[in-house]
């Protein structure tokens, strides 16, 4: 077969397992199948790069290019939609429709009311073109290189009868089990957490990494067509050919006539929406015939031709007992109301979060008062408000926030601009401590996989470890149960403590758990101190001049190290054999030699693969760019360079670096 063909045949078939995949979720063929069909799509094409097409199914795997969005006006301006809360409400609606239309009669097309982002691509010729925010409802964000990572939307379009050239709109969504395991890896990483799907899709929809996007799988439903050649008059039915064409749309769409059926619609899907994989919350009734949804019209806001109405988020009213506080592993105070156990979207909730300080006294919560408890689109239920009319004699007093450490006694600090209030004992706090403890042991950090929190908190209650040093010198002895029957769990226990010693100098940094150390900062301090003795000696100044380290974990860093406590605990850990400094492969593979350079690579290579060479740039401090301009400092060229970009390099005289020249300058 002809390369080109074999090409061709390629992103034909991996198109369509993405269908079956995302779209239909009925994949025919395994991970490993599927991922071994993209790899060698992805060898054809840098072999080939004459047939490079940038719709291929390769180019969802992207690169880390930096995106600055470019702002598009809407051909049609997105409107949002007017709201209902109630079923006389939409009765309302559907009489207005009725005289509006004077009689003729009518279908309205109900559906789900995705909790989400809009977002409208266009298509011409079957290709996506273009894909836009809703921005201001005129003008959005083109984000159209965040879009094409996104599985389920096609960007070229499968079956016939598609517009030359439409718009599709539609709602951007993590679904829920992604939002989980997106929220968990940040608390790992001591990130600040998404309160929602949608903030959550929305910041990574908005993020500069096309990689981060593709990595935190998005989910998109679309529910409205638009263009000057749509196929139907129903609104129903463009969707459903739509469908045809690879796109996503609802399952849960009914075209109905009377009141009743829209009634039982809302009440069907008010419960059945908890088993969706994303999130909902409310319905959208749309008069299905666009000839009769041009008739009724526009108001300056929204269409006379739909309605949304919205579900109760589900909210119980239940009695205030106690409000107790809890204390975080940096310290953090939050308060929690412990209330009469009440049935709520299908758990019992027994406490919900009072979030800090502010939002107690907003309420203005009195111990024994009735309180209301939600659970809207966050997972943690909440208090939102008080039955002040149900106070009477037996009420209890003011529930007053605490001024000393529930744990430890110390009196507590609010730094400035922050909401929480902190206990400052850091060295001695219990949960303070085992925080510390478990994010040493974590998978990112020293990774012991073989202990928990459940153990850390058994080993601290029974006086074996009162900091991460400790955990070194736990003996088999000590923690194989009293008939010796846990032996072999403590034996590898003792055996992952012991291997520990292996985890890279940059892991160690971030496993002390300094705060505001995360990931990327530990990284950036351990390749440019390469030592703990050089970073423990680093002066305020010092830390500033490094690029990617602020005030905050500068000043940090400092306060860490000034702490006689943490010197001791660094001393003991060195002793133990933890790394205290990059191994000599480390600082052979890094350098600063490329540090402030923007390198972009391009072409096909022999020595390093592409990705070998990216990560090669950044060890020795470089920046990896997509697109060549005038602030590029080189571009590492293989065979096969594209002729526009070579062409532009030099005009820019950028210079251009082979495979040789370029490992010549990063070697010592
Ligand atoms: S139709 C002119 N259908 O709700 C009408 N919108 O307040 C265009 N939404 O911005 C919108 N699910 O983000 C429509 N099935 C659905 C929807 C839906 C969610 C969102 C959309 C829009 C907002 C309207």
């Amino acid at each position: 077969m002809e390369v080109k063909e074999q090409i061709e045949r390629l992103r034909k078939e991996l198109d369509r397992h993405n269908y079956n995949y995302y779209v239909l979720n009925a994949p025919e063929i395994s991970d490993q199948e599927f991922d071994k069909m993209m790899r060698e799509l992805q060898e054809l094409e840098a072999a080939h790069p004459e047939y490079d097409d940038p719709d291929s199914p390769t180019k969802r795997v992207v690169s880390d290019l930096n995106q600055e969005f470019v702002q598009v006006t809407h051909r049609y301006p997105m409107l949002s939609l007017s709201n209902t809360y109630n079923k006389q409400e939409v009765a309302d609606f559907y009489e207005r429709v009725r005289s509006g239309l004077e009689g003729e009669p009518f279908e309205i097309c109900c559906e789900m009311k995705y909790d989400g982002l809009s977002i409208s691509l266009t298509y011409e010729h079957g290709r996506l073109l273009r894909a836009v925010t809703r921005g201001d409802g005129v003008r959005g964000d083109d984000v159209t290189e965040n879009v094409k990572t996104i599985r389920c939307i096609p960007l070229r379009l499968s079956g016939t009868g598609y517009p030359d050239e439409f718009e599709i709109r539609g709602e951007i969504l993590m679904p829920w089990t992604s939002f989980e395991k997106l929220n968990k890896e940040r608390e790992e990483r001591e990130e600040p957490l998404f309160a929602n799907p949608r903030n959550a899709a929305s910041g990574t929809l908005k993020s500069k990494s096309s990689s981060v996007v593709a990595q935190r799988k998005l989910d998109a439903y679309l529910y409205y067509l638009l263009g000057d050649q749509i196929p139907f008059d129903g609104h129903y039915e463009n969707l459903q050919a739509a469908r045809g064409w690879d796109f996503k749309i609802s399952q849960g769409m009914k075209k109905v006539t009377t009141l009743e059926d829209i009634y039982d619609f809302i009440d069907y899907w008010d419960d059945e929406r908890k088993n969706l994989p994303v999130a909902t919350d409310g319905i959208v009734l749309k008069v299905n015939s666009l000839r009769q949804q041009r008739a009724l019209g526009y108001t300056a806001k929204s269409p006379r031709w739909a309605i949304a109405y919205k579900f109760q988020a589900e909210r119980a009213c239940t009695r205030l007992n106690a409000v107790t506080f809890q204390v975080g592993r940096t310290g953090a105070v939050t308060p929690v109301a412990n209330m009469n156990p009440v049935q709520l979207a299908g758990t019992v909730v027994r406490r919900a979060t009072l979030h800090n300080a502010d939002v107690m006294e907003q309420l203005d919560l009195h111990l024994g008062d009735m309180v209301y408890v939600e659970k809207g689109g966050e997972i943690i239920p909440k208090i939102v408000g008080v039955d002040t009319a149900a106070r009477g004699p037996q009420t209890g007093p003011k529930a007053e926030f605490i001024t000393h450490c529930p744990e430890c006694g110390a009196e507590l600090v609010r730094y400035e601009g922050e909401a929480a209030w902190y206990c400052p004992n850091e060295t001695y706090c219990p949960p303070q401590i085992k925080g510390r403890i478990e994010h040493y042991i974590s998978r990112r950090a020293m990774n012991f996989d073989s202990l928990g929190p459940e153990t850390v908190d058994d080993y601290y209650n029974r006086g074996l470890i009162r900091d991460v040093a400790d955990l070194y010198d736990i003996q088999v002895l000590q923690i194989n149960g009293e008939d010796g029957t846990r032996e072999k769990s403590a034996r590898k226990i003792v055996r992952s403590i012991a291997d520990s010693v292996q985890v890279p100098f940059e892991r160690v940094v971030f496993a002390l758990g300094i705060r505001f150390v995360g990931e990327i900062a530990a990284k950036t301090l351990a390749r440019h101190y390469k030592s703990m003795d050089a970073l423990a000696s680093a002066s305020l100044n010092d830390l500033l001049q490094i690029n990617g380290i602020g005030e905050v974990i500068a000043e940090s860093v400092i306060r860490y190290f000034h702490n006689e406590t943490n010197v001791e605990l660094i001393r003991r850990l060195r002793e133990k054999g933890v790394r205290m400094q990059l191994s000599e492969e480390e600082l052979e593979a890094h350098s600063d030699r490329l540090a402030g350079q923007s390198i972009v690579v391009s072409g096909v290579f022999t020595l390093h693969s592409r990705d070998e060479y990216k990560t090669m740039i950044e060890q020795h401090g470089g920046k990896n760019v997509g697109s060549i301009s005038s602030k590029t400092s080189f571009v590492l060229a293989g065979s096969n360079m594209g002729p526009s970009k070579l062409e532009k390099a030099k005009k820019l005289n950028i210079p251009i670096l082979s495979e040789e020249d370029f490992l010549k300058r990063i070697v010592r």
